[in-house]
């Protein structure tokens, strides 16, 4: 059974991703963007629901069933960004490529502390395919993306190859190698899912490939950090998330119901205690004169 949930330009279904794509709740040619981030067949666990199906054949059957029916959602100068494991990556290319334009393979790169693999490789970056249905004909607005330079004007370089020389650019449009952290929990915008994308990644594909006003639909809404962007860049969005308390995390997010089922929507608190305030200053380091010293019960003294 689908649930539609709706304030002002935002919805969200709650309801699996097939079963909503082949009704007629969203109609076909009205999206602008797409942005698909599915289970990976990894073996998360999604509060409980699997994210391991028995081959990969199975797997990427279900995928292509998705795939198909989300791209006649888009307009024909939509846009779509999908998100696959590294192990999957090339089966998403292959089946997208002759259904779709695919203009750029994203690499989302990020460091991690946490333990790696000891016998290969450890996986640090997750591809996202970008793609366009008409590739003489869709949204790029580079000018909303710009970054920060590493060369040119951060350096004061001069560029002598112009005539008379100026200083190089100091800003430019992001290459398809991405750096942004993953959402940590004790960042401000964590919600309990345990894969949430950060709000930054989001930001970048959406200022890209919309406007003020398109349509944008969020296939996998988990904690709904594309909806949330989009609101935020106003944007219009449809989100579609089949699990109830992950539901929850949009309708609270995007400030469509306060309560559900008479209970309050409240974020749930990040499962961290915080560190008290002696514990945290017996960490501080403090200067006297040119010294630097670390805060002992004598020191104290001298400040
Ligand atoms: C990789 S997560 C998406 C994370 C999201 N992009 C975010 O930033 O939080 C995939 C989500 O798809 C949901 N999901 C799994 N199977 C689904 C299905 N058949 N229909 C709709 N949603 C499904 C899971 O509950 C999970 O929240």
């Amino acid at each position: 059974m689908i649930k539609r949930f709706t304030k002002g330009d935002h919805s969200i279904f709650h309801g699996d991703i097939v079963e909503v794509l082949k009704s007629s709740h969203i109609k076909n040619g009205t999206v602008d963007l797409i942005f698909a981030d599915p289970p990976y067949n990894i073996g998360k666990n999604f509060n409980g629901r699997k994210d391991r199906w028995s081959s990969r054949a199975v797997y990427m059957k279900w995928c292509k069933e998705w795939l198909e029916l989300a791209i006649a959602k888009l307009k024909p100068t939509g846009s779509m960004y999908v998100m696959a494991a590294t192990q999957f990556f090339p089966d998403f290319d292959l089946l997208l490529r002759s259904r779709i334009e695919i203009l750029s393979r994203i690499v989302w790169a990020y460091d991690s502390s946490g333990v790696q693999a000891k016998n290969n490789y450890g996986s640090l970056y997750e591809p996202i395919l970008y793609c366009v249905k008409d590739k003489y004909n869709y949204v790029f607005n580079s000018q909303d993306i710009l970054i920060t330079t590493k060369t040119g004007a951060e350096r004061r370089l001069i560029d002598y190859r112009s005539n008379p020389p100026k200083p190089y650019n100091n800003t430019k449009v992001p290459g398809n190698v991405w750096h942004f952290s993953r959402v940590r929990y004790r960042m401000e915008e964590y919600e309990v899912h345990p894969t949430q994308k950060p709000k930054v990644l989001l930001e970048r594909i959406i200022k890209a490939s919309s406007r003020k006003k398109s349509l944008v639909l969020d296939l996998f809404a988990g904690t709904f950090t594309t909806s949330t962007v989009a609101k935020e860049q106003n944007r219009k969005s449809i989100a579609i998330e089949i699990d109830e308390d992950f539901v929850k995390i949009g309708l609270r997010r995007l400030e469509i119901r306060r309560s559900y089922k008479f209970q309050k929507l409240e974020k749930q608190k990040k499962p961290y205690i915080k560190k008290n305030k002696k514990s945290e200053d017996e960490n501080v380091i403090i200067s006297k004169g040119a010294k630097i010293l670390p805060i002992t019960k004598k020191n104290r003294k001298i400040v």
